[in-house]
């Protein structure tokens, strides 16, 4: 099972892709979840303890290891890399755990984003490719904006693309852009999330503006997340309004994913 969640800035991307990962790994699945944002806090919201938030290593800042894998130094500039380097071990090395949960944060791209050809994005580029085809494992990806972090090769194996939405005619455009740009590079898996809904009327909206998507769930804007967030605590398992709508994709996408085998 590998879910990508996306949407614009501060619609509830990390809060979605935290709930479901506490509610897999609750159920004994093993998880990998992927902060691909490079203002990371995946992991926080998630409730790692501290002490093993501060141990998170952002891989791009992980300048050795790149350049042993890739042989050549980040920002050296010039030169020849490898473009197929070796990965398979990094996710175990360099990830955090709690519960059943392993997290990665993948850190700062280089200007260009991914798509730059130098030796950090391709390290990265690889580790998801590689962490997106391996099995046995719930896969959460927290990413930015965009989709930046999948591409062709990657796209099949992504079951579902979640679009976090709120009420407002930003972050609609953006759903709308991440649709076009998800069906380019082949992934049909594409589902809405509402968000920050205060009553049926902010729902419709969404739905009427976004007629082309499958809604699978509209979260209740509560003031408790609010609070949580504030204090710098999980919304997992306090919030439960947030948590319970969550609860209800997580059972979709289980059978959604049954039925397609
Ligand atoms: N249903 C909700 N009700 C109230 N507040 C919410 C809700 N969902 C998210 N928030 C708040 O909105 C803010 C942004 O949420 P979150 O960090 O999950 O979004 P994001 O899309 O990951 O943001 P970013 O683009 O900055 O990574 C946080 O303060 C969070 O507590
Ligand atoms: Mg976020």
């Amino acid at each position: 099972m590998k879910i990508a969640v996306t949407g614009k800035g501060g619609v509830g991307k990390t809060t979605v892709s935290a709930i479901l990962a506490r509610l897999y790994s609750q159920q004994g699945r093993r998880v990998l979840a992927i902060d691909a944002d490079p203002d990371a806090n995946l992991a926080a919201a998630i409730g790692f303890p501290e002490s093993e938030v501060a141990k998170i290593q952002p891989l791009s800042t992980l300048t050795s290891l790149i350049e042993e894998r890739t042989g050549a130094r980040p920002g050296a500039g010039g030169g020849f890399f490898k473009i197929n380097p070796s990965v398979d071990d990094v996710a175990e090395r360099f990830g955090v755990r709690f519960e059943n949960i392993l997290l990665l944060a993948l850190g700062t791209p280089k200007p260009g984003g991914s798509g730059c050809y130098c030796p950090e994005n391709t390290f990265i580029k690889a580790l998801v490719t590689h962490l997106l085809l391996r099995q046995d494992e719930v896969l959460i990806l927290d990413m930015e904006a965009g989709i930046e972090h999948l591409g062709r090769g990657t796209a099949k194996a992504v079951n579902a693309l979640l679009v976090v939405v709120e009420p407002g005619h930003r972050s609609l455009q953006t759903a709308k852009d991440i649709r076009r740009l998800a069906f380019e590079i082949g992934i049909s898996q594409i589902f809405l999330v509402a968000n920050k809904v205060r009553h049926s009327k902010d729902r419709d909206f969404i739905v009427s503006q976004l007629p082309d998507f499958e809604l699978i769930g509209s979260l209740p804007f509560d003031w408790e997340l609010v609070e949580a967030d504030a204090q710098g605590r999980s919304p997992f398992p306090a919030c439960r309004a947030v948590v319970g709508e969550i609860e209800k994709i997580k059972l979709f996408l289980d059978s959604r994913l049954a039925i397609n085998g």
